[in-house]
């Protein structure tokens, strides 16, 4: 089922590269410019909030949630949900900060004594998905992270990268906590406009799998090759040793776990299944190009995502992005044991 409020985006651009999917970007993107000035009201309206006080900045965001135009929230809401025909939404041209400061070259929060409206949005539509959390291995812990070029990790696997393609990924597959839902903010984008996100659904995924296959890769037969640098504590206790499945869940409620950069096969069925989705992540992805205003959501357990190359210049006017990640409720995190076909009710193990 698509959004109703969606529509099909020339927006949307498949690369020359890249194989545009079949079934077009109907339901993918939703034009919020015509609802800019009361989006941008409502956001004037808040109270004032110390950049120190995050618990009340979030309350005032869930607030500003509520005041934004219904088709806005249906959609973000209806995603949630798990309604939406995918698992990934993008709203196009939702106000921008009137003078945005240059881009930050350490992918930082450049110091602001007030909230920036790109923060603003990140948290409203945070706080409608669940609760951001952060990390301290990464951007020190900020609930809205700031991603830009960093000179030193042009060629990382990492939101820091400019000159390397970002591999297909869920994020932080090898978390403890792992985000239920991201929230990627455009506040700039590339100025020569080379940067393409690529989001494949989970169900698209699982289609043009095989049976043997989508079983080999719901079994401990893959490894967590090393992880980000961010991480490098997390590899010291040992996370390189655990054989994992890339599939999670049941046969109607599955999710997925995997990094392109991360995971390996431990032998040749194994590895012949990577193969297999590894095709069919790219032959049934969908290509995005974010502008400043955009705002790309997804379940980070029902879709993959990658980012294109792209120059930076390191001036100020590099591409700018927040990141906000988001833990969904514990109802959500008990989904292996759902009774069958009932998505809110559980089964409790005998063992248990
Ligand atoms: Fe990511």
């Amino acid at each position: 089922m698509t959004t109703s409020v969606a529509y099909r985006s020339p927006l949307v651009v498949p690369s020359p590269q890249m194989v545009p999917t079949p079934e077009g970007a109907s339901g993918v993107t939703l034009d919020c410019r015509p609802y800019a000035a009361q989006i941008q009201q409502a956001i004037a309206s808040r109270r004032p909030v110390s950049l120190a006080d995050t618990e009340r900045f979030l309350v005032e965001a869930e607030m500003l949630f509520h005041a934004l135009p219904e088709p806005l929230r249906r959609a973000v809401i209806e995603l949630k949900s798990g309604l939406s025909r995918y698992p990934f939404l993008i709203l196009k041209g939702l106000p921008t900060e009137q003078s945005l400061p240059p881009t930050p070259l350490d992918s930082r929060r450049p110091r602001m004594e007030r909230f920036m409206v790109g923060e603003w949005l990140s948290a409203a539509i945070a706080k409608a998905l669940g609760e951001p959390f952060g990390l301290v291995q990464q951007n020190e812990g900020e609930l809205i992270q700031h991603n830009s070029p960093v000179k030193l990790h042009e060629t990382a696997q990492s939101g820091e990268s400019s000159k390397t393609e970002l591999l297909f990924h869920t994020d932080g597959s090898f978390l403890p906590l792992t985000p239920d839902y991201n929230v990627i903010s455009c506040l700039r984008p590339d100025p020569a406009r080379e940067a393409v996100t690529s989001f494949t659904s989970l169900e698209d995924l699982l289609a043009e799998l095989s049976p043997k296959h989508r079983e080999l890769l719901s079994q401990p037969r893959f490894l967590a090759d090393g992880v980000e640098y961010d991480y490098d504590e997390v590899n010291e206790r040992g996370n390189r040793t655990h054989h994992v499945p890339l599939l999670r869940g049941t046969a109607e409620q599955p999710y997925i776990f995997y990094d392109q950069d991360i995971h390996r096969a431990v032998d040749a069925e194994a590895a012949e299944a990577l193969r297999a989705l590894d095709a069919a992540l790219e032959a049934k992805a969908i290509h995005v190009k974010l502008e400043a205003g955009d705002v790309a959501l997804f379940d980070n357990r029902r879709c993959m995502h990658k980012r294109s190359p792209f120059h930076a210049n390191y001036d100020g006017k590099d591409r700018w992005c927040l990141l906000t990640y988001v833990s969904s409720s514990a109802l959500e995190a008990t989904r292996e044991r759902r009774a069958a076909g009932r998505r809110r009710v559980l089964d409790i193990p005998a063992n248990l």
